[in-house]
């Protein structure tokens, strides 16, 4: 008797102190465990189901121009470079270095949008990757380590400048040429006189080093959503 009493009293005292009863906390736990991993996996799907579509928000226009701004200026470039390597690997650095930011910035205006090349390892400071960029040409990278890289290879994102939407295309550039070498290979492969070249015009480039088959960097092409 005077145990049940007891019991009663300490059990009444536990509920008034907020103490649960053992199979109550044994109750309470699983139950948060459940909730948790709902609430977890729920997340994981909506965050997986977002991105999905927000993709497919991005308008096929805004694609093609995208892609044909990034089209346009890679074949344009690729012109001025084998044309100018005609004068020679020194004088062609030197007119890679003069035109090719001029030549971006042209192209991007024309077909309105903000384009640039970017690189982990950027020549030229202009070529320096943002954060958001860095990301994915990390990712551009790994895609590639896993032998998963092919021509038609290009990251969609959907950012945001200055409370304005954009498309964010970005188009890997791999090093598949053996012309590249010469001014992005190892010491061995670039010619003392463009090295003096490269080195005047980019003290402590980072560009050099390359081997066939790498990704040397990309095209960055920023196109607003809503015009
Ligand atoms: C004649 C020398 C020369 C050759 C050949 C050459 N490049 Fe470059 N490359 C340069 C110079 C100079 C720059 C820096 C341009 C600038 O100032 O924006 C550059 C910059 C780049 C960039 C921009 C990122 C950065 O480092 O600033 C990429 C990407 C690139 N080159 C890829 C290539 C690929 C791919 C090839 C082969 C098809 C190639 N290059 C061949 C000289 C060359």
């Amino acid at each position: 008797m005077n145990n049940y009493i007891h019991n009663r009293i300490k059990s009444r005292l536990n509920r008034r102190n907020g103490f649960p009863s053992p199979t109550g906390i044994a109750g309470s736990i699983l139950t948060l465990g459940a909730l948790t991993l709902s609430i977890f996996s729920m997340a994981i799907f909506s965050m997986a189901f977002t991105r999905q579509d927000r993709m497919n928000t991005i308008p096929t226009e805004v694609r093609a121009k995208s892609q044909k701004a990034a089209g346009t200026f890679m074949a344009t470039l690729k012109g001025v470079l084998v044309q100018s390597m005609a004068q020679g690997i020194p004088a062609a650095a030197a007119t890679c270095s003069d035109t090719a930011q001029t030549l971006t910035k042209t192209i991007a205006s024309a077909h309105g949008v903000e384009m640039r090349r970017i690189s982990l390892n950027a020549r030229n400071s202009q070529n320096i990757p943002t954060a958001q960029e860095k990301a994915l040409l990390l990712k551009l990278d790994s895609v590639r380590l896993a032998g998963r890289l092919t021509d038609s290879t290009v990251v969609w994102e959907i950012i945001e400048r200055q409370g304005k939407q954009y498309a964010l295309h970005i188009k890997p550039i791999v090093l598949n040429n053996a012309l590249c070498l010469q001014c992005h290979g190892k010491d061995a492969d670039i010619a003392p006189e463009t090295r003096t070249v490269l080195d005047k015009r980019y003290p402590g480039d980072k560009a050099r080093g390359y081997s066939i088959g790498e990704i040397r960097g990309a095209v960055s092409v920023m196109t607003a959503l809503v015009p």
